[in-house]
């Protein structure tokens, strides 16, 4: 296997981290976990047969609008570009963008780091002329380039809509510092999730054939076998909704009956029918969403949208401080 052009940075953040997180957020009504933590090898897995089901439309409309958009995504851009994509764990996306980019290096960063391994080896095999530089690392906390990095201008990609996985003042902090990351004049490359039916979306986060219920479930079984927990999966159950009103799909663990579950040593207490949150997902019109990017200093330089006006793809540029 070719992986002399692979250089591979561990940043993984520690089980301390996860625990402290995880105490943090059940010991808080409403209960919540960070959704980072869905992402262990399994969840990885399961997320990505999500990105395949039927129900769930954004990836092959990205991936719709991605192929038929290169040439001209390449004449924004320009060639030997360093493509970098927080959270590109697969590294599957980006595959469409290689063979008309051209770009000199590739940076995935993802906090799953055997899956980012795994892809960033296949990835390498497929092309070869590529330079791949991946670090495993939560970008949410950490976004530097690894210091192998070559120069040139820096593309992020940022596909999946999973910006809409942070509320907007997190978006706009973290957009921010994906500006610094890429400087002035570099650009952002993202997918948003359009607003649209509520029946659709609804359906897109609770698949009829329960691989997101299990998905959502999986984060409980990743507790008990990191952090030593006593979750019986049986007892919660996977849920979707579509707020209208704040534009978000929410994703909760719904506790089948008063229980309590203990971490290590520290014991919570749930009622029938409480929730733990997992994760958010925000849509967005597509005005909404330039004047979201531009709080955090970029410029809408291209936008594309589907045929049926699901998803869209946006390009921005990050302005010069001074402006
Ligand atoms: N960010 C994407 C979204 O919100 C993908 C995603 C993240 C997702 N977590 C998920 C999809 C959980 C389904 C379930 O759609």
């Amino acid at each position: 296997m070719s992986t002399n052009k692979i250089q591979f940075h561990d940043l993984h953040p520690s089980n301390d981290d996860f625990a402290a997180d995880v105490i943090n957020g059940l010991s808080q009504r409403p209960a919540a976990i960070p959704p980072k933590y869905f992402y262990d090898a399994k969840g990885s897995k399961l997320f990505d047969a999500i990105t395949q089901l039927p129900e769930y439309y954004p990836t092959r409309t990205e991936i719709g609008i991605l192929s038929a958009n290169t040439a001209e995504i390449a004449e924004h851009v320009g060639t030997g570009s360093l493509i970098v994509e927080p959270g590109g764990g697969s590294c599957a996306k980006v595959h469409i963008l290689l063979e008309g980019l051209k770009p000199r290096a590739y940076v995935p960063m993802d906090i799953s780091k055997d899956h980012l391994q795994l892809a960033a080896e296949e990835l390498a095999v497929a092309f070869p002329w590529l330079e791949i530089h991946a670090a495993a690392t939560d970008f949410t906390r950490n976004i530097q380039l690894p210091p192998s990095t070559p120069e040139g201008t820096l593309v992020a990609f940022f596909p999946g809509s999973s910006i809409g996985n942070f509320d907007q003042d997190g978006a706009v902090d973290f957009l921010t510092s994906v500006a610094e990351l890429v400087g002035p004049g570099g650009y952002l490359l993202i997918g948003v999730d359009l607003k649209k039916d509520k029946v659709i979306l609804e359906a897109a986060y609770d698949d009829a054939g329960g691989i997101t219920a299990e998905f959502n479930l999986n984060l409980l079984a990743n507790i008990n076998r990191e952090l030593g927990g006593n979750f019986d999966l049986n007892a919660w159950r996977h849920k979707a909704l579509y707020s209208e009103q704040i534009g978000r799909i929410e994703m909760h663990l719904i506790s089948q009956k008063n229980q309590t579950v203990m971490i290590n040593k520290t014991s919570f207490s749930f009622a029938q029918g409480e929730s733990i949150h997992t994760e958010n997902s925000y849509k967005y019109t597509t005005e909404e969403f330039i004047t979201l990017a531009k709080r955090a200093g970029f410029q809408s330089d291209a936008l594309w949208v589907d045929a049926n006006k699901l998803f869209s793809v946006h390009l921005f540029r990050a302005q010069s401080l001074s402006k």
